[in-house]
């Protein structure tokens, strides 16, 4: 064998190596959707169920998360800043994020997360599209999140009519500026499209009643387990 062919092999070996030390022993499973889609709800009980099941092996977490870099985050949204701070904002928050959902990864645990990139993508994307086009602007979310980013094992997207999630989104208090039809209308057409281009991505269609929603959403995660 050449000197560089042994190289080649080497560095093949290595590159093994690395994968199988990184090789993760939990599974992560992310939750989206336009507001009002129910994913939350849906989520707090598919949660109660596993945690049962499993005691200590189930994490719920979500974005923008409780800590100071998710303040910045609400704070940027309360301020409004430029769509531009606010997305690499919430980036910031899916770093230091993404470390502790490795870890527990690591530690074998089953990740429930209430929103993660494809939420910067399908809502800053929506944003941004007035000041540099919705393309540019995917693309550009996309390449600043890929280096930060843990891959979900599975991303449940809950889908419903925009008009209905609007309708019960005001029955809730407290309507945030991404409330609003229009702009929601672009979040599911581009949440939708990362749908098509991912094999990872599950639709529920959520506008059925709560209890098939849940028990769809959790067998798309037992098949995974
Ligand atoms: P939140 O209060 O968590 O609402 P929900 O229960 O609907 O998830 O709101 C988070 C809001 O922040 C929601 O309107 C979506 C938005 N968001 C983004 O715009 N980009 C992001 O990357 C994330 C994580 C959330």
């Amino acid at each position: 064998m050449s000197a560089m062919a042994q190289m080649e092999k080497d560095s093949l070996v290595v590159a093994e190596s690395m994968a199988a030390t990184d090789t993760k022993k939990g599974l992560f499973v992310v939750f989206e959707g336009i507001d009002g889609s129910g994913k939350s709800s849906a989520e707090r009980s598919i949660y109660e169920t596993l945690a049962n099941e499993m005691p200590g092996r189930v994490i719920l977490t979500a974005e923008p998360t409780e800590t100071w870099l998710g303040d910045c985050v609400r704070r940027a949204n309360k301020d409004d800043s430029s769509g531009a701070t606010e997305a690499l904002l919430f980036v910031a928050d899916r770093a230091e994020h993404g470390v502790r959902i490795a870890q527990w990864l690591r530690e074998g645990k089953i990740v429930l997360c209430d929103r993660y990139y494809a939420s910067t993508i399908a809502y800053q994307g929506a944003a941004l599209k007035g000041s540099m086009g919705v393309k540019s602007a995917i693309e550009w979310l996309k390449a600043v999140n890929e280096p930060i980013i843990v891959l979900p094992d599975l991303t449940l997207l809950f889908t419903i009519r925009v008009d209905m999630a609007l309708e019960r989104v005001k029955q809730r208090s407290g309507i945030s500026k991404f409330e609003n039809l229009e702009y929601l209308r672009e979040v599911d057409l581009i949440y939708r499209s990362l749908c098509m281009e991912d094999p990872t991505y599950f639709t529920v269609d959520s506008s059925r009643p709560l209890e098939q929603v849940i028990r769809i959403a959790l067998a798309a995660i037992r098949a995974k387990l």
